[in-house]
């Protein structure tokens, strides 16, 4: 099968022909139908995952059809069309049997513990505990959001912020992460403040429901106090940035609650006397397990929520490297999505 196989951290990567990964037991092979381009797919080809061993192929965000079906697998059929969390859980561990298997010790990631989705194939562990069923009328390319950036929003801004309508809710950061984030906490009537550094990425915040947009920069933080007269209930981190962490801090209202989603380079201090003082929350949040999907995919069939709207263009596996490398230089607005 062709891949997009990385041979040194940091260097751009090539497509070339790979042999197709083998089914695992209790696992299945995807025929890879469309993967997303996410900014974690840049951390783990600059070397920032200690889980990545080289040669590596990276993506995560992906859906497809199942094209085998390992040893112990019932309930699943070759051609049924999944997308999987990208934090493929055990099922059977503590917090898996409690339902929080965004946490598992056990899981295994697409791209970062072993070969991933920028490829024909990709193989899928534990498939009973994290494949998820995709409704006939959803596209390949929208769906394969859901496997990591829309989903992990929806759980940021739904079940770890607990966003309620008439909240202010500032987005630092209106990439993949950010753009959903402002779409869904927008579907829960909340009042959305987006802060980037493109206007690109901004102009779309706006249409996708955010009420107002703020220029990223050292202004940032006056500018969201004075738009939500005296800070914002709810701050989301959706770059992974230690400037961002800290005018998050300066941004929310007392009792505010941040939501860490952005992967953070070490060495990050946080002023832990004023979460004390504002009686702040400081939460972090890891993508969603499968069986939160459902109320997720409800909202999208209603038409509540538009992850189609995301995506910005459509590339082929040959145009990975490129975009992959050009990712240094900054993010383009909207998301990107590989058809392998
Ligand atoms: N916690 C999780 O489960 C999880 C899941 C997916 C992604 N992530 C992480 O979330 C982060 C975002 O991923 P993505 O794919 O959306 O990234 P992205 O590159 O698509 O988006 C980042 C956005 O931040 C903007 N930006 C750059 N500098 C800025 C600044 N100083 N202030 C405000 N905005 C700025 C960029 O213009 C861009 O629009 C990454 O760190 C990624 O690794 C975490
Ligand atoms: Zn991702
Ligand atoms: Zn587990």
């Amino acid at each position: 099968m062709r891949a997009v196989v990385v041979e040194r951290f940091g260097v751009v990567p090539e497509v070339r022909e790979v042999g197709r990964p083998g089914v695992p037991v209790g696992g299945v092979v995807v025929r890879v139908q469309a993967t997303g381009l996410c900014r974690s797919d840049w951390h783990g080809w600059q070397g920032h995952d200690s889980d990545i061993v080289l040669p590596h192929v990276p993506g995560h965000e992906l859906a497809g059809t199942i094209a085998e079906v390992g040893d112990g697998v019932t309930g699943w059929q070759v051609g049924d069309r999944v997308t999987t969390p990208f934090i493929c859980a055990c099922g059977t561990c503590e917090q898996c049997l409690a339902g929080n298997h965004q946490v598992c010790p056990n899981q295994l990631q697409p791209g970062f513990n072993y070969w991933g989705s920028f490829a024909e194939y990709v193989a899928v562990p534990f498939a009973e505990v994290n494949l998820v069923r995709l409704p006939d009328e959803l596209e390949f390319e929208t769906a394969a959001g859901l496997g990591c950036r829309f989903a992990t929003s929806f759980r940021a801004v739904r079940q770890v912020g607990k966003v309620v309508a008439g909240e202010d809710v500032v987005v630092f950061g209106c990439g993949g992460v950010g753009l959903s984030a402002v779409m869904i906490a927008a579907a829960l009537d909340a009042r959305v403040i987006a802060v980037d550094t493109n206007p690109g990425a901004l102009e779309l915040a706006r249409a996708y429901g955010a009420a107002a947009t703020v220029q990223a920069g050292p202004r940032a933080v006056e500018e969201i106090r004075e738009l939500t007269g005296g800070g914002a209930q709810v701050t989301m981190d959706a770059l992974g940035s230690n400037e961002i962490v800290q005018q998050a801090l300066l941004a929310l209202r007392p009792r505010g609650r941040h939501l860490q989603v952005g992967l953070l380079p070490a060495g990050v201090q946080l002023d832990v006397s004023r979460l004390i003082g504002q009686e702040l929350e400081w939460l972090g949040s890891h993508g969603m397990a499968a069986h939160a999907y459902p109320e997720m995919l409800e909202l999208v069939a209603s038409g509540v929520l538009k992850p189609a709207d995301l995506i910005a263009r459509t590339i082929s596996l040959d145009e990975v490297p490129a975009a992959l490398d050009a990712l240094t230089a900054g993010t383009p607005a909207g998301v990107t999505v590989i058809r392998p």
